[in-house]
């Protein structure tokens, strides 16, 4: 069956570091399209590293988010000071569909620790990011070098959510630097979107768990308040959830990803669309695919709350 394309779609696709249908090597099948394991083996593009890991969109590109007709992202009027310096990232990311246990935990007020949480939920911004650089709520503050706030532009309209910083940014104190982060900077700009404008992106854990492993459930939920509070400061409107981790603790589900994707959730009455990580991505670039779905999704639901008032 032959795919029809977009000029838009096909520049998308090179843009992510996939093949394009007609432009040797195939693509893998749609997502609908049932294939047998080792047809789709066979299919699985061999991207290059250059063109795979390309930082740069393809000259004159015409962008999603253009071809969807946005215009560029209102600076919104927010409480926040600031763009928080931050960009790009890299660390190793599991992004199978296995179930956090965040639902066994304790609650906040459980946790003892309610007087941290009453100042965390009244904060301003700049309080908020002191708060986060001197926090050892979990033993993460015992071993990372920096805490990680987040990056871009506090008064972007779009928030993107990850995991957790890995070795780079723990000793950058910047989000998303690496080759992850350079990946998600070129989904950005498929998207017609900049960190500098349009963009600002934080993670679930604000410091580094040791060797890249897994958050644990009580580092989730000791620094998941912070989160809570700069989406009700930044008051974005929309969410992009990189990975189950991020989905996971904002939708406070055990849903595997797989289930979460394709459809807008609800977070706090902001819409909430979930994609893989750009670090799983990396792994695994046939998933690419599902991912330029999901970030089409989320161009058309901002895109029709964006309508002019
Ligand atoms: N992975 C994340 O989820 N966040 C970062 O900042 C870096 C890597």
């Amino acid at each position: 069956m032959s795919e029809i394309f977009t000029i838009e779609q096909r520049q998308f696709l090179k843009l992510l570091g996939l093949a394009v249908p007609g432009e040797s090597p195939v693509l893998p099948p749609l997502k609908n399209q049932a294939v047998s394991a080792p047809a789709q083996a066979a299919a699985e593009p061999k991207i290059p590293e250059s063109i795979a890991n390309s930082l740069e969109a393809p000259e004159g590109i015409s962008t999603l988010r253009a071809a969807a007709g946005i215009l560029s992202a209102r600076p919104k009027a927010v409480g926040v000071p600031q763009p928080v310096t931050p960009e790009p990232q890299q660390k190793i990311q599991t992004e199978p569909e296995a179930v956090s246990s965040l639902s066994e935990l304790p609650t906040p007020a459980e946790s003892g620790e309610p007087q941290r949480l009453q100042q965390v939920s009244a904060s301003d911004w700049r309080d908020l990011q002191i708060m986060v650089n001197n926090c050892r709520a979990c033993s993460l503050g015992e071993t990372r070098q920096h805490a990680v706030f987040g990056a871009g532009n506090p008064r972007g309209s779009w928030l993107f959510v990850g995991e957790a910083p890995g070795a780079e940014e723990d000793r950058r104190g910047e989000a998303f630097v690496g080759r992850g982060g350079q990946l998600l900077d070129n989904m950005l700009k498929a998207m017609d979107l900049t960190r500098q404008q349009d963009v600002y992106i934080a993670n679930v854990l604000k410091c580094r768990p040791p060797n890249n492993r897994d958050p644990l459930g009580p580092e989730v939920q000791s620094c998941l308040p912070f989160l809570q509070r700069q989406i009700a400061l930044l008051q974005p409107r929309i969410i992009v959830a990189l990975g189950r981790f991020a989905a996971q603790s904002l939708l406070q589900v055990t849903t595997p990803i797989g289930q979460l994707r394709g459809q807008t959730h609800q977070y706090q009455n902001i819409p909430l669309i979930v994609t893989y990580h750009p670090a799983y991505l990396l792994r695994s670039p046939l998933e690419k695919r599902k991912a330029w779905e999901d970030l089409q999704l989320a161009v058309q639901v901002y895109s029709a709350q964006s309508l002019p008032e």
